[in-house]
């Protein structure tokens, strides 16, 4: 058996500057949109990451026609055709689950299966099905399948009990194309959603509040094609920064939205790193001594991201002092902790909260990506850590970064992507956990 990992030598300050890629959260739900429209689409600064590839692979199952140039995506949906998306495609990634609006808004049926994606604790799609229920869809699950039909989509005024991403954008996604006028209250509110409707209304789509609380959809007869630009990918621009916070060292950040990462980057400014911001560019200067940040929850945008809490435990575990995590978005989003503390870290887990005693150096270690977001967080931590750190589970980590190792070593890390082979676990009985 042969395994990917990616050698890490700590220690060295990182100093450089980088463009920030495409939003991965923003590309994949607009890849599904242009399936509602009847011409061709042009997208541009699309992340070369697994799950875009995955995204491909659907849509050319479907029967349109997905060609991928480097960032540049061109989708020809003149041929769709096919109504059901196979359980593997399904499985590959939480966003498979972004086909259902377009597919019930362009085709009026699908059958899909439950999505994949990071294990994060349980990620029911009731939000999303609930919804399509009230837009007039029939849905009957059978051996696994959830099988949608309608004989049209109307509108209708949908509050959701929680302001889920994706539940928000399939209801968008599955709006445009629908009779009458759909209003989406306590609708989530993260920059990609503005992304998506700013994209859909380019199409000819009449959107209105995409990205605010409450989002009202017009139904329209058909929509055109267009060639858009996604906007930049604000988690893995917080990853870069976080790195650099982690090893020390100054770094300049290209193409990013400082208006989208506030709470984000007002954390990191908490931890002791100097920021500065002009229009598209972020600079951090993460020569100071790091201090610990008494108290940071998750919460729904505006809030501080989800996604970057990881990432933000990666710098705290040397900043001088205490600090405490509450995770409230997802029940499980602590996997990477056990492999911080091989790395030396003192971390103690209850629940969802995180109490992070700051040490005064990490070291090396073979550590395993358990889910993207935790993958980048090791990544970061052994970039700072004394000595040489081994980071497995690399399939997580080319799910949602565009050149990981490059990026990394343009900035002046020093990390090995390399292929070992491994013994093959099964002649000596079960295969335990991949890393
Ligand atoms: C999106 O996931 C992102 N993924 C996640 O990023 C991100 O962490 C999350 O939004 C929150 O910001 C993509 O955009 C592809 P949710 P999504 O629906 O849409 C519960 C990353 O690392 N819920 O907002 O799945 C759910 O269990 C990934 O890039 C229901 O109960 O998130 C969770 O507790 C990780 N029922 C909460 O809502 C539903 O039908 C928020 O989930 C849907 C969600």
């Amino acid at each position: 058996m042969a395994e990917e990992i990616l050698r890490i030598t700590g220690g060295q300050k990182l100093r450089g500057e980088i463009t920030v890629q495409g939003a991965k959260n923003s590309a994949l739900p607009i890849m599904a949109a242009s399936m509602l429209c009847s011409g061709e689409t042009v997208l541009h600064n699309v992340p070369r990451l697994t799950d875009v590839y995955a995204a491909s692979r659907i849509l050319n199952h479907l029967g349109l026609r997905c060609k991928m140039e480097q960032t540049t995506a061109v989708i020809d949906p003149a041929g769709i055709s096919e109504t059901e998306i196979p359980d593997a495609d399904m499985r590959a990634m939480r966003s498979s689950i972004m086909f259902l609006g377009p597919m019930l808004g362009r085709l009026k049926q699908c059958v899909l299966t439950m999505p994949g994606g990071c294990e994060l604790g349980p990620r029911p799609i009731d939000l999303h099905l609930d919804a399509m229920r009230q837009m007039g869809v029939q849905i009957r699950e059978a051996q696994g399948k959830i099988i949608c039909t309608a004989e049209h989509l109307h509108g209708a005024r949908i509050p959701l009990p929680i302001p889920s991403v994706g539940a928000t954008e399939n209801i968008i996604m599955a709006a445009v194309l629908a009779d009458g006028e759909t209003v989406l209250t306590n609708a989530a509110r993260e920059p990609e959603i503005a992304d998506l409707g700013a994209f859909l209304n380019q199409c000819g789509a009449k959107i209105s509040g995409a990205g605010e609380g409450t989002v009202t959809v017009s139904g329209t007869a058909s929509l055109h094609g267009t060639e858009y630009t996604v906007m930049p990918d604000r988690i893995a621009a917080f990853t870069w920064l976080c790195a650099c916070a982690c090893a020390g060292g100054t770094l300049c950040l290209r193409g990013a939205v400082p208006r989208d990462m506030e709470s984000s980057l007002s954390v990191l400014r908490a931890s002791g790193c100097r920021l500065g911001i002009c229009r598209d560019r972020i600079y951090l200067d993460g020569g100071q001594p790091l201090r610990s940040v008494r108290y940071i929850r998750t919460m729904p945008h505006p809030g501080f991201p989800t996604d970057a809490q990881a990432l933000i435990g990666a710098v705290l575990c040397t900043a001088h002092g205490t600090s405490m995590i509450e995770e409230t978005v997802f029940e499980s989003r602590y996997k990477h902790v056990g492999e911080l503390l091989r790395m030396g870290a003192d971390i103690r887990v209850s629940g969802r909260t995180a109490v992070i005693t700051g040490v005064p150096a990490l070291h090396g270690a073979d550590v395993c990506a358990m889910d993207l977001r935790g993958g980048a967080a090791l990544a970061c931590a052994a970039a700072g850590a004394e000595g040489e750190s081994i980071l497995r589970g690399l399939p997580h980590l080319d799910r949602g970064y565009d050149g990981f190792t490059e990026t990394f070593n343009s900035i002046g890390g020093i990390a090995k992507r390399m292929a070992i082979s491994t013994p093959n676990r099964e002649k000596n009985g079960p295969r335990k956990q991949k890393c």
